[in-house]
């Protein structure tokens, strides 16, 4: 689907991925409208894009919020009938051992990672079926298909969420609507810690991707109708290994935690 002239809905706009998505999306003609907590930063994206004449606009909500996100879908129906795009984003991590999350940690990663993006899908799945197309992308991460430690309920929430993605897209295709999954590899954004930073192997903390790459990427998955995309794409050929064999999975991934112990 070419996105010019398509109202694109995306949450988590006020930083990183989905600020540089927004910005991308409206640069390619559309018109979006971001979604996230924090007011200032929405307004300031929104100010920018508006200076380069482009069209935004933006709706303050938290998408863990089941009746918040009912209001602000109602409200993008309301003014503007329809939505064509839907870049489920906003997340955020769980940097620390299983043992020592606590209930409440792990049921709010799992309502903003999973139950966010199932929440924008119903939504706006009534509108999309009735203009027989549309377009979900669903960001999750390489975590979701490649587990790791330090991130196990995390990892899960994005697991959760590309399951979500494969197994809708096929009943979704029937009504005219692209579902699909972005794995981003690591980006530099507001969602590390100085903790997140230090368990990182040494070559992860070499490889980090722009905000702006991953957005040109989920333009590509959209306009491509793609049923889902590492970037980059090396991070599918690593995620095989789990699957292919197990036990070197687990070898390596033991690995990796107890070096990142040593450096703790
Ligand atoms: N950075 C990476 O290396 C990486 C790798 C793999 C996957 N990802 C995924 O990419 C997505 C974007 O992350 P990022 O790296 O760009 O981090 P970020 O800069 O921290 O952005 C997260 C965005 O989500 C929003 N958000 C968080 N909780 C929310 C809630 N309850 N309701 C509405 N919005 C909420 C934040 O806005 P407010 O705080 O204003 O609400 C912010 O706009 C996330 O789903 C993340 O899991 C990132």
């Amino acid at each position: 689907m070419r996105v010019a002239g398509r109202i694109a809905v995306v949450t988590g706009a006020s930083s990183g991925i989905g600020r540089a998505t927004a910005a991308r999306l409206a640069a390619e003609g559309a018109t979006v409208v971001a979604v996230a907590r924090r007011e200032p930063q929405l307004q300031a994206l929104v100010e920018e894009l508006h200076g380069r004449s482009l069209a935004a606009e933006y709706i303050v909500a938290d998408v863990a919020d089941r009746e918040a996100v009912a209001s602000a879908s109602a409200k993008v129906l309301a003014e503007h009938g329809r939505v064509d795009v839907l870049v489920n984003n906003a997340g955020i991590g769980l940097h620390r051992a299983f043992a020592d999350c606590s209930l409440d940690e792990i049921e709010r990663c799992m309502q903003v990672n999973f139950m966010g993006a199932v929440y924008w899908m119903k939504a706006v799945l009534p509108a999309m079926t009735r203009t027989g197309s549309g377009s979900i992308v669903n960001v999750a991460s390489a975590a979701g298909a490649m587990p790791y430690t330090w991130e196990a309920v995390y990892s899960a929430s994005k697991a959760a969420l590309i399951a979500l993605s494969e197994a809708t897209a096929p009943e979704l295709a029937r009504k005219g609507i692209h579902v699909a999954w972005v794995n981003p590899g690591l980006v530099r954004t507001e969602i590390f810690t100085e903790e997140s930073l230090r368990h990182l192997p040494a070559i992860a903390r070499r490889s980090w991707l722009t905000p702006e790459r991953l957005a040109a990427g989920i333009l590509d998955v959209i306009e491509h109708e793609r049923p889902g995309a590492s970037i980059p794409r090396t991070l599918g050929v690593t995620s095989l290994v789990r699957h292919v064999t197990p036990p070197l999975f687990r070898l390596g991934l033991r690995r990796v935690y107890e070096s990142s112990l040593r450096r703790d």
